[in-house]
């Protein structure tokens, strides 16, 4: 691998530079990654080339997995508690709504999370690298929104980790949200950032939405109503679903 972090960030800007020109010239605003975005490097070989197979989705939607909201319970959103002991790690919530187009809130929606350790390790066969596993941490978690469209999830925050995308890469710390909708065929995955972290302008994952102020919607804010004294700190985050200021949603391409 002899990919240096200046070729990348080279990439990056050379594409946003142009996603910018298009823009003066009466383009609208890039929200959503490019398919073929060559900085991040495997999506060369993963995006489609071909435009998408219409299928009828009444007839994937009798076939698809569902669940019923007495499936999930409350608990499953404190991904503290899953084992016997005490995640290592700096403990925080996570809230917000989330919400459509027109700011209406999204209600009785299953939101799926998963996130590194504080170590920056998941809990994966495809993760190797030589940080430690936390026996008191598995990293999932999920919840269902409520009458205002609002989650919460307790954790701990994770820790940046490299990839291979090229020499020296560090994914800036995130955790993987997924909503599922009200069928398979909906689901929406996207990942939640931390204010001020200085791998941003590196990760081309991060910087694949060419839009600065789109990719910064994936950051949450610190929140100090939501921080527990002597307990944990809180952020707060707001996922769109649709509209011009709709959340960035990964396409199929996208896995790290
Ligand atoms: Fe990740």
């Amino acid at each position: 691998m002899s990919i240096t972090q200046d070729e990348i960030t080279a990439e990056i800007e050379a594409v946003e530079a142009d996603a910018a020109s298009l823009v003066a010239a009466g383009g609208s605003p890039e929200l959503h990654p490019r398919r073929d975005y060559a900085p991040y490097r495997s999506t060369r070989l993963r995006h489609p080339t071909h435009e998408l197979v219409r299928a009828d989705p009444e007839e994937i939607e009798r076939v698809s997995p569902a669940f019923g909201h007495s499936d999930v319970n409350p608990l499953e959103s404190d991904l503290t508690i899953q084992h016997s002991g005490e995640p290592i790690g700096e403990r925080m919530t996570v809230t917000g709504r989330v919400l459509d187009g027109d700011g209406r809130p999204v209600r009785g929606q299953l939101i799926e999370v998963w996130q590194a350790n504080s170590a920056g390790r998941y809990v994966h066969k495809g993760d190797q690298h030589p940080a430690p596993l936390d026996p008191n941490f598995s990293g999932v978690g999920r919840a269902i929104t409520g009458d205002n469209g609002e989650y919460r999830f307790t954790t701990i925050k994770p820790g940046p980790y490299p990839w291979r995308n090229h020499l020296n890469a560090w994914r800036p710390a995130h955790i993987h949200f997924s909503l599922f909708g009200t069928a398979f065929t909906q689901r929406l995955i996207t990942q939640m950032y931390f204010p001020a972290d200085p791998l941003f302008a590196l990760d081309p994952i991060y910087q694949s939405i060419a839009d600065p102020a789109a990719r910064a919607r994936l950051i949450g804010t610190y929140d100090h109503s939501e921080s527990v004294s002597e307990f944990s700190l809180g952020y707060r985050w707001d996922i769109v679903l649709t509209g011009p200021r709709a959340t960035w949603m990964e396409g199929e391409e996208a896995h790290d």
